[in-house]
């Protein structure tokens, strides 16, 4: 529990790993806001009231965070409704999963900008704040497929390896400031996501997972909740795997 209670956001809040990390920072004591794509407005009520149930009190603003202009928006409204931003998780990312052979431009440029350039679209007009008020949590959700790449994912591949550059580079700009930036790096975790892998594919890549299982999304947000909280102020820059020992470096 946090002296202040810090203000944390969500990108991607509604998904599967959003949702538990939403969860566990409400549990943890902050006010947390969940935001959304416009296109998961029909998620909205269903979502609303699974966590009204749990007496977890979240905010939701919705926002396509692969635009500039409507992520400099959405963390516009942020501010407005409910100040300043602390905790910054970076979680909104899709699969256009296939071959190299196959893939076509939009598949391409749909997932770097929704998992890649979102990073700094959405950072970049709270960042300023964090450094004036001396405290931050930056979080970038990455991936497994992005330390080791995965056949049939050079777009995501590609996007996940950018987004723990971004988190080296940053974590240097914010290291004297109180801010820390940070990766954490899932494996295979069970989720909408990853039900929709093949089930064949889906079977052979937990065979070759060394606990024979993926991951829970509360074991995400229990990592999260780590590099969240105020008392540890001394990680900065890492990538953090939580992959079940899928890959190990
Ligand atoms: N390594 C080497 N060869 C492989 C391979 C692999 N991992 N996977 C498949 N191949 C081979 C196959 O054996 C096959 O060879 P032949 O043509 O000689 O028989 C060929 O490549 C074609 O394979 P598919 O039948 O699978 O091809 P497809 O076009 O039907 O499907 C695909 C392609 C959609 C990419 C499918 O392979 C797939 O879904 N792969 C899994 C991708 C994956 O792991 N996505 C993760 C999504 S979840 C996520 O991203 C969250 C996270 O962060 C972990």
């Amino acid at each position: 529990m946090t002296e202040k209670r810090r203000l944390a956001v969500v990108t991607g809040g509604l998904g599967g790993i959003g949702t538990a990390i939403c969860q566990r920072l409400a549990k943890d004591g902050c006010k947390v806001v969940a935001t959304y794509h416009p296109a998961e407005e029909d998620k909205l009520a269903d979502w609303s009231a699974a966590r009204t149930a749990e007496g977890l009190d979240i905010g939701l603003v919705a926002g396509d965070v692969s635009s500039s202009e409507d992520s400099a928006r959405m963390m516009a409204e942020v501010a407005e409704k409910f100040g300043a931003v602390d905790i910054l998780v970076n979680c909104a990312g899709i699969t256009r999963d296939t071959t190299m052979k196959r893939m076509q431009a939009d598949q391409w440029d749909a997932v770097i900008d929704t998992n890649l350039s979102s990073v700094f679209y959405v950072t970049k007009p709270i960042w300023e704040g964090m450094l004036e008020r001396g405290f931050g949590r930056v979080i970038n959700i990455s991936s497994v497929n992005g330390q080791r790449g995965q056949f049939g994912q050079v777009n995501y591949s590609a996007a996940k390896a950018g987004m723990h550059g971004f988190t080296m580079a940053l974590a240097q700009e914010g290291a004297a400031k109180g801010v820390t930036v940070n990766t954490i790096s899932p494996g295979y975790v069970k989720t909408a996501m990853t039900d929709a892998i093949r089930e064949d594919v889906k079977e052979a890549i937990i065979s070759g997972i060394p606990m024979r299982r993926m991951g829970l999304p509360e074991e995400i947000a229990s990592a999260i909740a780590f590099l969240a909280a105020d008392d540890q102020a001394y990680v900065t820059g890492a990538n953090i795997p939580v992959n079940g020992g899928l890959f190990m470096h």
